[in-house]
Parts: structure tokens; C-alpha cells; sequence
């Protein structure tokens, strides 16, 4: 397995899982996030519902996709595409990541395996480093 693809095999799995529960986690995901960045809440006055829903989303489909690091990849330009149109800094993904692993463990209960806890930690960091690497 790629480097860039550690993780999201299990994640897919238990993403799947979660949405057949059909659980709306977003309020409290987004009500950890801004707790952890006040800041952030203040871009994010003008994002409705509908908008948070789709960028959550987004974060899921970017957790369980393979190919998704590098200096071409769409994490990457959503980032830039960020930082330069919405003012979001990029310290900002690592609240926003530990917002929604604090919200999806016990959300998840006994799906939230040591496995899974184990891609998750592997996922998003690599995901913070390759962050890291486009910034530097
Ligand atoms: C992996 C992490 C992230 C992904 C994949 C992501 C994805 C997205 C997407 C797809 C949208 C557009 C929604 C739409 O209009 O359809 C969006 C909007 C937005 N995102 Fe993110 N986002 C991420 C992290 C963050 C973080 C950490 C912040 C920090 C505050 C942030 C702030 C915003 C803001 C302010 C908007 C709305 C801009 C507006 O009002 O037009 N995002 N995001």
C-alpha cells in the first residue's frame, strides 16, 4: 500500500457503517471545532447549513480517498483554495480534524475499534504533514 493510501481502507469501512445509521453529526462537530478555534467561527458566520453539510462531507470523501496527497492533488488545491479566498489558515485543520475524531468516537461507540482509531490517527496526519509540506 501507498503511503498516501495508509488509513482510509478501514475508515471507508466504518464510514459506511456510520452513515447507515443515518446520524447528523455536523452541529457537533462544528460546535467542538469553534470551541477548539474561535476564529474559525468567525469565517464561517456566512457558511449556512447546507454549506457546513457539503464541507464535511467533502472532508469524509478526502479521509477515505486514496489518492489524495501531493503537490496535485485536490487536498491540495482545496487548501490553497482556502487560505487564499475564504481566509483560512492552515493551523486551522488540525482543530477541525481533532473536532470531528472527538465527535465520531463515541458517535461510533464499539465500531470506533482500536483499528480504527489507529487509521484515523494515520490519516490525518498525513494528511496535517502533506499540509505542512505545501506550506513550507
Ligand atoms: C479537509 C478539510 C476541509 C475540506 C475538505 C473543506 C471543504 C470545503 C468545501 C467543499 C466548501 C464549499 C462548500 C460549498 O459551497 O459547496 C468549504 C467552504 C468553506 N470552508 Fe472548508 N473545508 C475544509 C476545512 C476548512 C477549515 C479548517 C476551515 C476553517 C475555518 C474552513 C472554512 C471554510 C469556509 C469559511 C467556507 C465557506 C466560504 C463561503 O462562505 O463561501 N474549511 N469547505
Amino acid at each position: 500500500m501507498t503511503k498516501a493510501a495508509r488509513g482510509t481502507a478501514e475508515l471507508t469501512q466504518a464510514f459506511e457503517a456510520l452513515a447507515a445509521q443515518d446520524l447528523d453529526l455536523m452541529p457537533q462537530v462544528y460546535q467542538r471545532f469553534f470551541e477548539l478555534r474561535p476564529d474559525a467561527e468567525g469565517l464561517m458566520q456566512q457558511a449556512d447549513s447546507s454549506m457546513r453539510g457539503r464541507m464535511l462531507d467533502q472532508t469524509f470523501e478526502l479521509l477515505m480517498d486514496p489518492d489524495v496527497l501531493g503537490p496535485e492533488s485536490y487536498f491540495r488545491w482545496e487548501v490553497t483554495n482556502h487560505v487564499s479566498a475564504y481566509g483560512v489558515s492552515a493551523d486551522m485543520y488540525r482543530p477541525y480534524f481533532q473536532a470531528m475524531g472527538e465527535v465520531l468516537a463515541p458517535a461510533m461507540g464499539h465500531d470506533w475499534t482500536e483499528q480504527v482509531a489507529r487509521a484515523w490517527r494515520v490519516r490525518v496526519a498525513d494528511l496535517l504533514q502533506d499540509l505542512e509540506r505545501a506550506s513550507a
